[in-house]
């Protein structure tokens, strides 16, 4: 199949400037590793199989990356690019076509300019097409050298001339080969140059020394060749990515009230006329539906919302789902499965975790809702605590529709309150409940009358004794 596309994505590098004890390629760019941006593009290309190419890191990359369809390959020791894409050369064993060369630290590349470049590689029938960007600063880049037969080689920084320095045109690190044919121009390599090292750059002058095609194309948005080498880079990257997918939701009719304020994660959904205030952060693989109002400094992490869903501010959300037409916040912390049917109230200071919430129901003020099952038509009233931990197990509130809980109520779990049932305020409630009673704990109220009175008069004269 000389049509078969196949990626690889050098990422064994330490990343010293990064100044971190993390693998540079873990780092974050719109709240995923930079890697899995890469590995992205190529996988919307269908490139099958991609393979990274780890050494710094490489336990803690291959967890936090592993994907359908990715394979690793170790480069223990790092000798250059040349080198890395050699490590991946038996993992790449038998096939035939065309390889896609990604740098995992390259994150902005689209898949649009990957597609341009694979067509453009294919038309050309090159051995090597590379993907070239003209920038007003060069400095640190690789120099596309070319002759009057196109591009003769790539000249490092550090080993150019000053007149090959001078020249605008460089190397974004990305290419497509002909596969296996690489791996022969790879194999006759030498690290004789000012780094010591086995530069990939180096097959574009061996390609043509054995008189084959050297194609290149340049990408017309040099921001998205970005390479990251250290914060201020990925600060850089982590604004335009944001900026990209800011751009796409606004494009589709989402109100986003101040793009720049706003970080939203590449993967989440938003329903056309939702709008999105300053500050809110919406991570991994969120939807929000239509007509919903997120307000300033919500943070919801792999939610579904449903239609018409207003989160107040300083609301925190993480793996539930939430129904149409319901009320969170502010600050209210929906917390792992928590599941609301939809028309709920859950206001401020609510706190919820394992719970299931039928429709309607509202839980307004100051509660805590863990391990409970909560029916239709329910009324939870201020400060109601369901005290599902033992301190060794969990245990499960269940409360029937229609249920009226007054304020100030504990559950203690496990128990069940019956449908249509009314819990008086400030009750402890330690057995089931039958459906339509009233259960009630409180002890008797005393009243004394006239004893704050004589308290009072008792402190007074005590005081006047006092002064004399
Ligand atoms: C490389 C190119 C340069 C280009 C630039 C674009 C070479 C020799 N130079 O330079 O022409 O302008 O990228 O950003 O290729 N890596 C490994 N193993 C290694 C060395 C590097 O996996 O042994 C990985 C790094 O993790 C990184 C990528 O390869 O993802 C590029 O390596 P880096 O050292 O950053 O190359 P540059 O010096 O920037
Ligand atoms: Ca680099």
């Amino acid at each position: 199949m000389p049509d078969a596309l196949a990626a690889v994505i050098l990422a064994a590098g330490q990343g010293t400037r990064m100044k971190s004890s993390r693998p540079k390629v873990l780092h974050e760019v719109a709240g995923q590793p930079m890697l899995n941006h890469v590995i992205r593009g190529a996988q919307m290309l269908g490139a099958t199989p991609i393979i990274a190419v780890i050494g710094h890191g490489s336990e803690q990359v291959r967890a936090a990356c592993a994907a359908p369809g990715v394979n690793f390959a170790l480069q223990a020791e790092q000798l250059g690019t040349g080198h890395a894409l050699q490590c991946a050369a038996s993992a790449l064993a038998g096939f035939a076509g065309n390889l896609l060369l990604l740098c995992g630290d390259v994150p902005l590349l689209r898949a649009e300019t990957l597609q341009e470049l694979l067509d453009h590689h294919r038309a050309e029938q090159a051995t090597v097409t590379v993907l070239t960007a003209i920038l007003a600063n060069a400095h640190g880049y690789g120099r596309i050298i070319r002759g009057a037969g196109g591009v003769e080689k790539i000249v490092e920084e550090k080993d150019a001339t000053p007149m090959e320095r001078s020249v605008g045109e460089i190397n974004t690190g990305i290419y497509l080969f002909a596969a296996p044919r690489v791996f022969a121009l790879l194999a006759g390599l030498t690290n004789d140059n000012a780094q010591g090292e086995y530069y990939l750059t180096d097959v574009i002058a061996a390609a043509r020394a054995a008189g084959e095609r050297v194609a290149a194309l340049a990408v017309a948005e040099a921001e998205e060749s970005m390479g990251i080498n250290d914060r201020i880079q990925l600060a850089q990257a982590g604004a335009a990515m944001r900026a990209r997918i800011n751009t796409a939701h606004m494009r589709a009719g989402v109100t986003l009230i101040d793009p720049v304020a706003t970080y939203i994660d590449p993967q989440v959904t938003i329903g056309a006329d939702s709008v999105i205030h300053p500050g809110v952060h919406l991570h991994g693989n969120t939807v929000i539906g239509r007509d919903c109002v997120l307000e300033p400094g919500v943070i919801v992490t792999d939610c579904t919302l449903a239609d018409r869903v207003h989160v107040k501010a300083g609301s925190v959300l993480a793996e539930a789902q939430v129904g149409a037409d319901t009320d969170i916040g502010p600050m209210a912390h929906l917390r792992p499965g928590t599941v609301l049917a939809g028309e709920n109230k859950i206001g401020n200071f609510v706190e919820t975790k394992k719970a299931t919430i039928g429709t309607g129901s509202k839980a307004s003020h100051l509660t805590y809702l863990g391990d409970a099952v909560i029916g239709a038509g329910v009324n939870v009233g201020c400060g109601t605590i369901t005290c599902n931990y033992d301190g060794v197990h969990k245990h499960v509130t269940i409360i029937e529709d229609d249920v009226f809980v007054g304020s100030d109520v504990q559950f203690v779990a496990p128990v069940r309150i019956g449908k249509g049932s009314l819990i008086g305020a400030g009750s402890t409630i330690t057995r089931d409940v039958p459906p339509d009673a009233l259960a009630i704990t409180r002890a008797e109220q005393k009243t004394i009358e006239g004893w704050a009175a004589r308290k009072r008069k008792k402190r007074e004269e005590r005081g006047v004794r006092g002064k004399e």
